[in-house]
């Protein structure tokens, strides 16, 4: 059959599942869910569809096994490593009418379907003073399915862990149509194999997930922000690890190089900073708790700590807006890079007291090849965000020297005993790179995990794993 016809033919069938309204074949619809925040990449699948329950996901599942046609899940296309791109076209799931949050107060759970908006969630709990920490920079587009898929992460996860420390168990549509639970409703968990935690992080690669449950936390009540100047940038980094030393484990430690900061105040409204020329970076530090007296002598042993290093004046955030001022100025500065230059992000991690030294090495690197880096990211947990920009650099340099410069600063971290993405996922971009974080035994292991999935390699084909593999 041609494609053409196939297509024609697949959409009928899918119109059957789902019903003509959420079948979409036109070329504005497909561009539109053929992007995520990866790169300028557009990869348009050739049917977008939109199932409205578990039971019609499981149908398109066995039409897609019965045609063998690659089938990508699509969140909120906020993403970073192009897990959401249909690369080699087929069927493009979004997920969005799986809209809906049950919170169970007795258990302090909640059910949540994957395409409710990462806030809209945290905001649903919060009125029923809870909390659900994961705070990923998107939180206001992205979506809880696919934070579950890229085990994402954010400012909080420094204190209160990532996704993947939330996710108590899974509905999952199986490439087969099979639906399955993963676990149980339960905070502890020893009973076989963890399949809920070997989905978390999958990014669609091995099954679709429909339902959520969620452990959630009762709220705090407090919490003090600060905004240091550092005068030198590794300083900065060296400040991280001794916070820690000091006993203090910060709700929040975000570090931001001065062009992060500065490129951002530009882009965003209603922020502004008085920083001296000579500042060459930034901590954003948050504690949080319920006892004021508690947070401001934590917030004391951290300005003792601070007082060994090359500080300018530290700002302290007064008022709720200034706090949400500030966080709104972090939570920009990659939409601002964005905004500056054709860009590369790789989410580097590494253990944090090693993070003076990664970013020495990424800056050297950075001369060696050729290009500018602008640093920022989760510090307290040793993940650092480097953008690479393009600036003025040739075609030619960006797609011949910048992948080994790239190659370096991914065997720099995985010699300081880091990895390659802290939160941001393998997808599309960082695939070939995986052979500097795994021997063959071990990426081997993981194609084994793969294939017993999903046998006909449908599901999100061509992401996580190597192309040679
Ligand atoms: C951030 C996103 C890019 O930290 O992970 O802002
Ligand atoms: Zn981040």
């Amino acid at each position: 059959m041609n494609s053409e016809i196939l297509h024609q033919n697949l959409a009928a069938q899918l119109e059957n599942i789902v019903g003509r309204p959420f079948v979409f074949t036109d070329i504005e619809t497909r561009q539109h869910y053929g992007h995520d925040e990866t790169e300028d990449y557009n990869f348009p699948p050739a049917v977008v569809v939109k199932p409205g329950s578990t039971e019609e996901v499981s149908a398109i599942m066995k039409l897609a096994t019965e045609y063998k046609i690659p089938i990508v899940p699509i969140g909120g296309r906020t993403g970073l490593s192009g897990g959401a791109l249909s690369i080699h076209g087929g069927i493009g799931l979004s997920m969005e009418r799986f809209n809906k949050i049950e919170i169970d107060e007795k258990n302090l759970q909640a059910v949540v379907e994957p395409c409710v908006i990462t806030q809209a969630f945290r905001e649903a709990v919060a009125e029923k003073g809870l909390f659900y920490p994961p705070d990923p920079s998107s939180q206001g587009s992205c979506t809880i399915g696919g934070n579950v898929a890229e085990n994402a992460g954010g400012a909080r996860a420094v204190k209160y862990g990532v996704t993947k420390d939330y996710v108590l168990n899974l509905e999952v549509v199986l490439p087969n149509g099979e639906v399955i639970w993963t676990g149980a409703n339960t905070l502890k968990n020893s009973t076989g194999y963890n399949l809920t935690q070997l989905m978390v992080g999958s990014e669609g690669t091995l099954g679709i997930i429909t339902k959520i449950v969620m452990k959630l936390l009762p709220a705090n009540t407090h919490n003090i922000l600060m905004l240091v100047p550092f005068f030198r940038a590794e300083q900065a980094c060296e400040a991280v690890a001794e916070i820690f030393r000091a006993g203090i484990v910060p709700s929040a430690l975000e570090f931001m190089e001065r062009d992060a900061i500065d490129w951002t105040l530009k882009y965003v409204d209603g922020v502004s900073l008085n920083i001296k020329p000579e500042v060459k970076a930034h901590l954003l530090i948050e504690v949080d708790g319920n006892y004021p007296d508690v947070l401001f002598s934590e917030a004391e042993k951290i300005m003792g700590v601070l007082e060994q290093f090359d500080i300018d004046e530290i700002l302290f955030a007064d008022t709720e807006d200034q706090k949400n001022a500030l966080w709104k100025m972090r939570r920009a500065v990659g939409e601002a890079v964005k905004s500056n230059s054709v860009y590369k992000e790789e989410d580097t991690v590494v253990p944090r007291y090693e993070l003076p030294t990664l970013l020495k090495g990424i800056k050297s690197i950075g001369d060696m090849y050729g290009f500018k880096s602008v640093c920022y990211g989760h510090a307290g947990d040793g993940n650092l965000h480097v953008n690479i920009i393009k600036g003025d650099m040739s075609d030619e340099n960006w797609k011949v020297e910048v992948p080994k410069g790239i190659r370096e600063i991914f065997e720099l971290t995985v010699s300081l005993k880091g990895t390659l993405s802290g939160e941001h996922g393998i997808g599309y971009v960082q695939k070939n790179f995986m052979d500097i974080a795994f021997n063959n035994t071990q990426l081997q292991l993981m194609k084994g995990i793969k294939q017993l999935f999903d046998p006909h390699n449908i599901l999100n084909p061509g992401k996580v794993l190597p192309d040679n593999l």
